[in-house]
């Protein structure tokens, strides 16, 4: 057996998988055999929710038949909402996020059936029920009521809908619907390989989205659209941007939406569409300045460190004009993620080998008490 030693598993072949990967070299995203990139131009969410669970685009009666679905599943316990709102207000949203979705557990049937079917009908249960958490998420530590899901929107706008209480003009569900789909799946990150060595032990898919919630929170992951919402409100002006970002660089300090383990000097696909969506909604919102911001920061990054955007650069300030509350922009990233981690969690079911890696050991021997 050979031992080798990757620090943070750069580089390293975890899973061999049917599902997404990223052609660095050709600065693609394939999914089951599409480009992410033309399917956000050409498809919507739902579309890619079918697509990695069932391997196709779905035609119009499949599309009806899972919008259905997912309309039938919708709807929180009422356990769930009370104990959202019995958790402490200062609680984090994604650890709200986690003890919601954790608790769904107690409402399945077939919890530790690892069949794809039973796992196909609990990810779509997981579908519908995930934004509802992530929306009353922020009403229960803000003590307002829950708000409903409604029938008569599409998933995205009804997303919004229970986010904003507003239902969003047509272009702005469709900006937002873009952003669930480039958030959507993204080959191995973290969180999914969280959801994989989970999965691996023969444990349920709930638990396993679980996992992924927990370690999307990290700022060097998904915590990172947050915290670049803050620092383009710190810098507050286009002026400002620069001697910001030179100011934070000189301390040694990680400048957030910037950067990629994978994509390193070359950019991130997905942060380019959100750019294109951010130029036109900041006109539409009179928030120009956003957008430039964004434009100073991204060349200051170039020049100073040779970095390019990720995702989650162009996606904070598009949230943030659409009117999502900053400390919900991780949930959504989690939220518009569920559908990659429970394909990747089926497909681990599926062809399964226990993850259990090694360890250099660098601690003494030989020690006698
Ligand atoms: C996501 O895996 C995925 O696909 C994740 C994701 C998904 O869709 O699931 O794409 C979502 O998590 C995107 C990344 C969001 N995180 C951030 O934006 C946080 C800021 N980014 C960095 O912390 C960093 O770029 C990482 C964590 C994303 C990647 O880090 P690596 O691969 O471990 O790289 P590294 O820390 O070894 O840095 C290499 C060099 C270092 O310079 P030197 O010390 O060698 O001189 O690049 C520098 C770093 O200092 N660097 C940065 C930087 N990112 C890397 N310097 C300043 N600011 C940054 N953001």
């Amino acid at each position: 057996m050979s031992e080798l030693y990757y620090p943070g598993l750069e580089n390293v072949i975890a899973s061999e998988t049917r599902i997404s990967f990223l052609d660095v070299d050709n600065e693609e995203i394939v999914l089951r055999g599409y480009d992410l990139i033309e399917l956000a131009h050409k498809v919507t969410y739902l579309d890619i929710v079918f697509l990695l669970l069932n391997g196709n685009l779905p035609n119009e009666e499949q599309y009806k038949g899972l919008e259905q679905d997912l309309k039938r599943e919708a709807g929180l316990p009422k356990e769930t909402i009370q104990l959202l709102r019995l958790l402490p207000k200062n609680t984090h949203l994604m650890d709200v996020l986690r003890t919601g979705i954790s608790a769904l557990a107690g409402e399945e049937t077939e919890i530790d059936d690892r069949s794809w079917a039973a796992n196909y009908r609990k990810s779509i249960r997981l579908l519908a029920k995930v934004p509802q958490i992530v929306a009353d998420s922020f009403r229960a530590v803000n003590n307002q009521d829950p708000i409903e899901p409604r029938q008569d929107l599409s998933y995205s706008a009804n997303f919004m809908y229970m986010i904003t209480g507003q239902v969003p003009t047509e272009t702005e569900a469709k900006i937002f619907d873009q952003s669930l789909i480039v958030y959507s799946e993204h080959e191995m990150p973290n969180s999914t390989f969280t959801a994989r060595v989970i999965a691996s032990t023969q444990a349920d898919i709930i638990g396993a989205l679980t996992g992924a919630v927990a370690s999307l929170k990290g700022t060097l992951h998904g915590g990172a659209n947050e915290a670049v919402m803050h620092m383009l409100l710190e810098a507050g002006a286009v002026d400002k941007m620069e001697p910001l970002i030179l100011g934070k660089l000189s301390r040694k300090e990680r400048i957030m939406g910037f950067g990629h383990r994978v994509y390193m000097k070359k950019p991130d696909p997905r942060a380019l569409l959100m750019k294109e969506a951010l130029q036109p909604l900041a006109t539409a919102k009179g928030q120009e300045h956003l957008y430039q911001m964004c434009l100073i920061g991204e060349e200051v990054m170039y020049r100073e460190k040779g970095l390019h955007p990720n995702l989650d650069y162009y996606a904070a300030p598009v949230y943030y004009l659409l009117g999502i509350p900053i400390d919900l922009f991780t949930p959504v990233f989690l939220a518009a993620r569920t559908i990659g981690v429970c394909a990747h969690v089926i497909e681990q079911h599926e062809n399964n080998r226990l993850f259990r890696p090694r360890v250099l050991y660098s601690g003494p021997r030989n020690l006698h008490p």
